[in-house]
């Protein structure tokens, strides 16, 4: 498939996760797969279920340290905003959360969430995370949960990465790999970007 059906066919899947989060069959969706992975369930359930709903990462990057008080936060493929909002609760009033996306309803969404959150220190920003609409060396921790996978230019997202964070700033990622022994004809079977 060519980089744009790629593309096309991300946004509809989580354009379909963003509106229909109960329908997805094939990976987990929401908060109980929030929970084992790790998140607090207490403070899961204690948000509103709009913003826990749609959450589809595959790990805990904040398993590797949570984000300190002041700090700028970036998390790429933000979806519904879940980790971003996690992030903004830690960096507090001094701090900020910038959560980027393409898809369209994800970031809707994410705003959303956010007002219901009660969280003002976080922007959403509709964009692809190859060209991050974001200044040089103005973020301290980028992170990304389950997103990385999906992109089809990675070198390019890492050189992003690079060039956004601080020195001394620091990447936390979550994503699924392939296992050397899967063949690249296996691969090119199952490794559909967004099936
Ligand atoms: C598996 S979901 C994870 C969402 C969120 N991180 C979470 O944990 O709930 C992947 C998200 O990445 C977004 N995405 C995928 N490829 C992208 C790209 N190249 N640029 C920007 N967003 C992308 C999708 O729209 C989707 O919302």
């Amino acid at each position: 498939m060519k980089s744009d059906a790629l593309h096309a066919s991300v946004v509809e899947r989580f354009t379909k996760i963003a509106t229909s989060p109960g329908a997805e069959q094939k990976f987990p969706v929401g908060p109980k797969s929030a929970k084992r992975l790790g998140y607090d369930a207490a403070e899961i359930d204690a948000l509103p279920p709009s913003v826990t709903e749609s959450f589809c990462g595959v790990g805990n990057p904040f398993s590797l340290g949570e984000p300190r008080p002041g700090q700028t936060v970036l998390d790429l493929g933000c979806g519904a905003g879940f980790d971003t909002i996690h992030a903004a609760r830690r960096v507090g009033s001094a701090g900020r959360c910038i959560g980027i996306d393409m898809t369209a309803a994800m970031i809707e969404k994410a705003r959303k969430n956010a007002a219901l959150a009660g969280v003002g220190n976080v922007e959403f920003r509709q964009a692809e995370i190859e060209r991050l609409p974001v200044d040089d060396g103005s973020i301290d921790l980028v992170i990304s949960n389950g997103v990385f996978n999906l992109s089809t230019d990675k070198p390019r997202v890492l050189s992003e990465v690079f060039r956004v964070l601080r020195p001394g700033g620091r990447l936390q990622m979550a994503d699924i790999l392939l296992e050397p022994q899967v063949t690249p004809e296996e691969a090119a079977q199952k490794g559909a970007w967004s099936d």
